[in-house]
């Protein structure tokens, strides 16, 4: 079973992904933590989004690996699973720029599908993914795929929360403007507005519609 969330920054992807892993034993793919983790080797690197020729050099540097803790896939860059400095402002920052290059996106495309069988040769009953682009782009074909939205104040909310810098709108706008692989709703996805609920109320209505019991329009 593949099931794909998207959605914008701070949309509730991670919480109920991860609650949905548990629920129906997923591996769980938080593909916006490759990016995040590739900007962080971008900018240790001194590449810069204004020229694609620093970003293909660099990447002609990097090796992917998987390695799975818990539920969790985890990127792997040269061997080393990068830290907590994936959520600092600079990445926060750069991070949808980097995004927006077609080969830094093509870097990732095959070791995201590949995520599929790393599921199936472990102990899950499937992968959930989420991104940006998963039910568009990664597996259109996946069985189930949601939209997450929310209110753009309360996403703002949400990262400072957890005390994060982060320009959530701004993030969306440069994520969906741009040419490949924009965030946009997949036709046919389940969408649902999560400003007032809470991630539990999400888990819930979306493993209502994995078990069929619930059509959300
Ligand atoms: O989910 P997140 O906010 O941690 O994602 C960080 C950035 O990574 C997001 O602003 C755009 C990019 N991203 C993407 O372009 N495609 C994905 N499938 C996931 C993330």
């Amino acid at each position: 079973m593949i099931v794909a969330i998207d959605g914008g920054a701070a949309s509730g992807k991670s919480s109920t992904a991860r609650a949905l892993s548990e629920r129906f034993n997923l591996l769980h793919s938080d593909t916006g933590s490759y990016y995040r983790a590739l900007t962080a080797e971008m900018l240790r690197q001194g590449a810069s989004p204004e020229s694609v020729d620093s970003v293909k050099r660099a990447l002609e540097n990097i090796r992917l690996a998987t390695r799975v803790e818990g539920r969790s896939a985890r990127i792997e860059i040269n061997g080393h699973l990068p830290g907590e400095e994936i959520r600092s402002p600079e990445v926060n920052a750069a991070v949808s720029h980097f995004a927006a290059i077609p080969e830094l996106r093509a870097s990732l495309l095959a070791y995201q599908r590949g995520q599929a069988d790393t599921a199936r040769g472990g102990r899950f009953a499937g992968l959930v993914m989420e991104g940006r682009d998963i039910g568009s782009v990664i597996f259109p074909d996946a069985d189930f795929r949601f939209f997450l939205h929310a209110d753009p104040a309360e996403r703002e909310r949400r990262r400072l929360k957890q005390g994060q810098v982060d320009k959530v709108a701004e993030r969306d706008r440069l994520d969906s403007s741009r040419k490949t692989a924009p965030l946009s709703r997949s036709a046919g996805s389940v969408s649902i507005d999560t400003t007032t609920l809470t991630i539990a109320e999400v888990a819930d209505l979306m493993a209502s519609v994995i078990e069929g019991k619930a059509a959300v329009p």
